[in-house]
C-alpha cells in the first residue's frame, strides 16, 4: 500500500487583514461571509491573521489601531471563524515574520519595490503636485510588499484570496521566493493568487462603492437602532409610493440581494415593480440583515467587553502558528549562513552546487517545417516558447536578439514569443539573467584557461 501526501496535505489558503477600520457590511459580504464559508473546507487549512505591522504604514492612531484589531478579531470570531480549526493569529505576535522580511529584504531588487503600484502612486502625485518624488514616503510604505511576502512565504501558503488591487503583490512575493530558492536551495512555496469574482461589490449609504474612504458604510455590527438610521439614509430616487420603481442601479436592492435568496430578491423587484414605497422598501432590508447579523451580535459583544479573552484566542493561534514559524525560519537561517560556527553548512550547500545550469535555449524543427526554440529553467519547466520562424538562422538570430534583451523591453518581443504557461516578464527575464550570467562565467573561466 502507498500513501500519497499529496493527497494528505491540504491546500494552504491564507489572508490578512490591515487593522485600521472597523468591520462594515461590505467587508461581511465581500470578505469574511466567504472566508468562514471557505474554511470549513475539509482539503485546505486556513490561515488568517490581523495585518497589525501593515496598520502602521497607514495609522500612527496606537487606539485605533488597537480598537480595530479587536473589532476585526471579535467579527471574524462571531461570524463563524473557528479558531480551533484554523490558524486565526495577529502578525505581530509571529516574531519570525519580521525576521523572514529581512532575509526577503536582501533577496529583493529594489527596482521590484519601485515599481509596486502603491508606491508608484504616491510617487506619480508627488511628481503632479511639483513636490520632491519620495516627499511623505515612508520606507514603510516602500517595504509593504516585503513585509506582506513574508506574511506569506512564512506559512508556505499555497493560496492568496485577495482583491484585484493586492495580485502584484502576490506576484512580487513569488518573485522573493524564486530568488531566496535560487541562491539558497528549496525552500519557500510559490503562493498564487485567487480572485473570488463571484463575490458581490456592495454599494454604500451613497450608492458608490462601500468604503471607508468614501465615508459611506454600514458598520456590521451596528446596534439594531443604529442600523434602522444608516438604512433609512440609503440614497433612493423621489419616486412616490405607488409608482414603479427600479431595481437597475438601486443601491438598495443591490444590498437586499447580497444577503436575501433568489426567492426573496425576486419577490423584491415584483415589489417595486408595483410601486413600493422606499419607507417599506427599507424596513424590508431592515428585517433581512438584522435576520442574518442578529444572532452574531451577542457573540460580538461579549467578545467586545472581554478583549482579554480576545487575547488569549489570538495568543493561543500565534503559538500555534509559530509550531510552523519557528522550524522554518530555523532552516532559512542555516540556509543562509546564519548559524552555528561550528556546525558543517554541507546540506544547505549542497542543494547550490547540484543547481546546474541556471537556463538554456533549445532549438528544434516543429512537423509544420517550422524552426522553434525554447527557453527552459534548471527544472525543465518552459520559460518561454517562440513563433515558428521559416529556417534556423533566423530562430538563432531571434535567441540572440534575446541574450540582449532588457527586462523593460521584453514587452516588445510580444509577437515573437509565448511566455510559458503562469509565467510572467520577470521570471521569464530571470531564466535570460541566469543564463547570460552563466555565459559570462564561462568566458571569464575560459579566458583564465588561455592565460
Ligand atoms: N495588503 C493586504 C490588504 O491591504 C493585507 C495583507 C497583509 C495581506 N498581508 C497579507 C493579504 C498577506 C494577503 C496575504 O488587503
Amino acid at each position: 500500500m502507498t500513501t500519497d501526501t499529496h493527497q494528505t496535505e491540504r491546500t494552504r489558503v491564507l489572508t490578512g487583514i490591515t487593522t485600521t477600520g472597523t468591520p462594515h457590511l461590505g467587508n461581511y459580504v465581500g470578505a469574511i461571509r466567504p472566508t468562514v464559508r471557505a474554511s470549513l473546507n475539509p482539503a485546505t487549512q486556513g490561515f488568517y491573521f490581523l495585518a497589525d505591522y501593515h496598520a502602521l504604514i497607514k495609522c500612527d492612531e496606537p487606539a485605533r489601531i488597537q480598537r480595530s484589531t479587536l473589532e476585526i478579531a471579535a467579527s471574524w470570531i462571531a461570524a463563524g471563524l473557528d479558531p480551533e480549526r484554523v490558524m486565526f493569529y495577529r502578525q505581530s505576535d509571529i516574531p519570525e515574520i519580521p525576521e523572514l522580511t529581512w532575509l526577503l529584504t536582501c533577496v529583493t531588487g529594489k527596482g521590484l519595490l519601485n515599481r509596486a503600484h502603491a508606491y508608484k502612486a504616491s510617487v506619480d502625485k508627488n511628481n503632479a503636485a511639483g513636490n520632491d518624488p519620495d516627499a511623505d514616503v515612508s520606507a514603510g510604505l516602500f517595504m509593504y510588499p516585503v513585509l506582506m511576502g513574508a506574511d506569506i512565504l512564512m506559512f508556505k501558503a499555497h493560496k492568496v484570496p485577495v482583491g484585484r488591487d493586492q495580485i502584484q503583490h502576490i506576484e512580487m512575493a513569488r518573485d522573493m521566493a524564486s530568488s531566496f530558492n535560487h541562491l539558497y536551495g528549496e525552500h519557500l512555496v510559490l503562493p498564487e493568487a485567487v480572485i473570488e469574482e463571484s463575490v458581490a461589490l456592495l454599494p454604500g449609504l451613497d450608492g458608490r462603492k462601500m468604503s471607508k474612504s468614501y465615508d459611506n458604510t454600514i458598520p456590521l455590527f451596528s446596534s439594531s437602532a443604529q442600523l434602522k438610521k444608516l438604512i433609512s439614509g440609503i440614497v433612493t430616487d423621489s419616486r412616490a409610493p405607488g409608482e414603479a420603481k427600479d431595481t437597475e442601479g438601486s443601491a438598495l436592492f443591490q444590498i437586499y440581494q447580497a444577503f436575501a435568496t433568489a426567492q426573496e430578491t425576486a419577490a423584491l423587484a415584483k415589489a417595486y415593480a408595483e410601486g413600493i414605497g422606499w419607507g417599506d422598501a427599507k424596513q424590508i432590508l431592515l428585517e433581512r440583515i438584522e435576520r442574518e447579523v442578529a444572532p452574531m451580535r451577542a457573540q460580538y459583544e461579549e467578545l467586545i467587553s472581554n478583549p482579554a479573552k480576545v487575547d488569549a484566542i489570538l495568543l493561543k493561534g500565534a503559538a500555534k502558528a509559530r509550531e510552523l514559524a519557528t522550524p522554518l525560519i530555523k532552516e532559512l537561517r542555516h540556509a543562509v549562513g546564519l548559524r552555528a560556527l561550528a556546525s558543517s553548512g554541507t546540506p544547505q550547500t549542497a542543494a547550490k552546487t547540484v543547481r546546474a545550469a541556471a537556463a538554456s535555449f533549445k532549438q528544434y524543427r516543429e512537423k509544420d517545417g517550422q524552426f522553434y526554440f525554447k527557453l527552459v529553467d534548471a527544472q525543465g519547466s518552459v520559460l518561454l516558447q517562440s513563433l515558428g520562424f521559416s529556417s534556423p538562422k533566423d530562430a538563432g538570430l531571434a535567441i540572440a536578439q534575446l541574450q540582449q534583451t532588457e527586462v523593460k523591453e521584453m514587452a516588445d518581443l510580444g509577437s515573437q514569443i509565448v511566455l510559458g504557461e503562469g509565467l510572467n516578464l520577470v521570471d521569464v527575464a530571470k531564466g535570460l539573467d541566469a543564463l547570460r550570467a552563466e555565459m559570462a562565467e564561462k568566458a571569464k573561466a575560459k579566458g583564465s584557461n588561455l592565460t
